[in-house]
């Protein structure tokens, strides 16, 4: 039994085929696959860069985008995913050749594997913003009742208190290491179960906040301009003024559907191999997909109305959230326990997330390269935190440790960076090899098709339009997204920029 513990995902129900490498579990239930998907898909992605990212890239129509991106290529890409996982039964380097045996797919889970620690070493850092916003609530230092915007700017930066631009640039990184340490003691303890757990009756209650939140938004005055922001889009915000379209702001839908989504980095597939063989996979990515894009939604209805009541730019930037959320609490009733509870939720929430990047590269080591769980635990551990602090410490020191890895005019912090190279490069190439991998990948159609529906089911005719979606519209999108971010597209196409 204590060898049980230090099994990944020990919760599951050992009952599967057990050999001398591996001991396969399930889940013991629907409820439990859906509650660690979810866990891994709902975090700071919804909450923290949702928001941002919509306030940046011109609201309604940012939203219309990320949501045709989610429909037909993102949920097509999740349940090929799916597929992959539960058909293999294996971890995301080993599942490609038990599939396709001798060829090079496995090298698709290793850029899984590279893309899920670079996005811990920038995720980390945030959910340490989160966990520590909390710190400040609980302790009164966000008192900025009566202040507009920019009274609040200032005294944030005056009193240290903005993690971004902190003057001491050494605590966020504290904050960070706090995360780390977290992740990796639940992942070393093999407790997931019990943060599963856990999550049943928390994340409602992050749900619940939420709702409440949304309801005193919407009594604010800056109601009507929030909401319009959000949901009438204006089309002309997709060109520029010579009249080119831009493709910058279509790079960020689909990046953050994908980044929203936990795709294409082995989570998925790797919580996919433990589902019950007869689970219709295509049902579960839809209420995946539901639960995760409702969340995203609600945050985006939370925080705008105060965003504008509050004459804040909607284009901030990663402070948006940090700025404005602990504003509106302090307006309610029960403000500071409200504020408090909100951001340790987050944290959870966010730490779901990260137990989910980091979980397959401990198994992977374990399994792959035969290094026990501790070791293991600590080398990615140590690994997370060396790559972290520069990567953390580039946000709070103004960008000083920057690289100019997409050729714009300006380089970017390292943390932007990262973000980038794992979210507009190294996710679309790994979602467009899972897509070329269900329509070449050697198995046939009918075998896809009743891998997807379980055992038991036939297949229908959603499930045969989503084959069709996921060897055609999922891979043509994300090579157009790689087209666009390598710079390749103008090369070959000029036109589409307006030269
Ligand atoms: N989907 C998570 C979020 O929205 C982030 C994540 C990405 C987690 C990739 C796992 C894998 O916060």
């Amino acid at each position: 039994m204590a060898e049980d513990s230090h099994l990944p995902h020990a919760h599951l129900h050992d009952q599967a085929q057990t050999d001398e490498f591996h001991v396969r579990g399930k889940f013991a239930s629907r409820m439990g696959f859906v509650l660690a998907a979810a866990g891994s898909a709902v975090g700071l992605g919804n909450v923290w860069k949702f928001p941002y990212m919509c306030g940046q890239n011109g609201g309604a129509i940012f939203i219309l985008i990320y949501l045709f991106c989610i429909v037909f290529i993102c949920l097509p890409a999740m349940i090929a995913e799916f597929t992959i996982g539960r058909h293999s039964q294996t971890d995301q380097v080993t599942a490609y050749s038990v599939i396709a045996p001798g060829k090079p797919w496995g090298l698709n889970g290793l850029m899984g594997l590279t893309s899920g620690f670079l996005i811990l070493t920038f995720y980390c850092p945030v959910a340490g913003w989160m966990l520590a916003s909390g710190v400040k609530m609980a302790t009164g230092q966000y008192d900025t009742e009566g202040m507009d915007a920019a009274q609040m700017g200032a005294y944030f930066q005056e009193q240290g208190l903005n993690l971004i631009t902190a003057a001491n640039a050494w605590e966020p990184v504290f904050w960070m290491i706090v995360i780390m340490a977290i992740t990796a003691g639940v992942i070393f303890m093999g407790i997931e179960s019990g943060i599963e757990r856990a999550c049943k009756y928390l994340m409602p209650l992050l749900f619940i906040l939420m709702i409440i939140l949304i309801g005193f938004s919407l009594t604010r005055p800056g109601m009507s301009d929030g909401l319009t922001f959000l949901f009438k889009p204006d089309v002309t915000k997709l060109f520029n003024e010579n009249g080119s379209f831009k493709f910058d702001i279509v790079l960020a839908g689909m990046g953050q559907a994908f980044f929203s989504l936990s795709l294409a980095m082995g989570a998925m597939m790797t919580y996919a191999s433990y589902v019950d063989k007869k689970e219709h996979l295509g049902k579960l990515a839809l209420q995946i997909t539901f639960i995760d894009t409702m969340v995203a939604l609600m945050a985006g209805v939370m925080i705008f109305p105060a965003v504008f009541a509050m004459g804040a730019d909607p284009a901030a930037g990663p402070g948006l959230v940090l700025f404005t959320l602990p504003a509106v609490f302090l307006q309610m009733p029960l403000g500071h326990f409200g504020g408090t509870l909100f951001f340790l939720l987050l944290t959870v929430a966010a730490i779901t997330s990260t137990i989910s990047l980091m979980e397959p590269i401990v198994t992977w080591l374990i399994d792959g390269l035969n290094i026990k769980r501790l070791p293991a635990t600590i080398m990615v551990l140590l690994g997370i935190i060396a790559f972290g602090i520069p990567v953390c410490l580039s946000a709070t020191s103004g960008g000083l440790i920057s690289l100019n890895i997409a050729g714009g005019e300006t380089p970017m912090p390292l943390l932007d960076a990262v973000d980038y190279m794992a979210e507009f490069l190294m996710m679309p190439l790994g979602a467009f090899v899972i897509c070329m991998f269900i329509a070449i990948g050697g198995w046939k159609r009918r075998t896809v098709l009743q891998e997807a529906a379980g055992e038991g089911n036939t297949p229908g005719k959603l499930l045969v339009l989503w084959y069709y979606a996921a060897i055609t519209i999922a891979p043509i999108g994300t090579l157009l997204v790689l087209g666009h971010s390598t710079g390749v597209l103008r090369v070959i196409a000029p036109s589409l920029y307006g030269q």
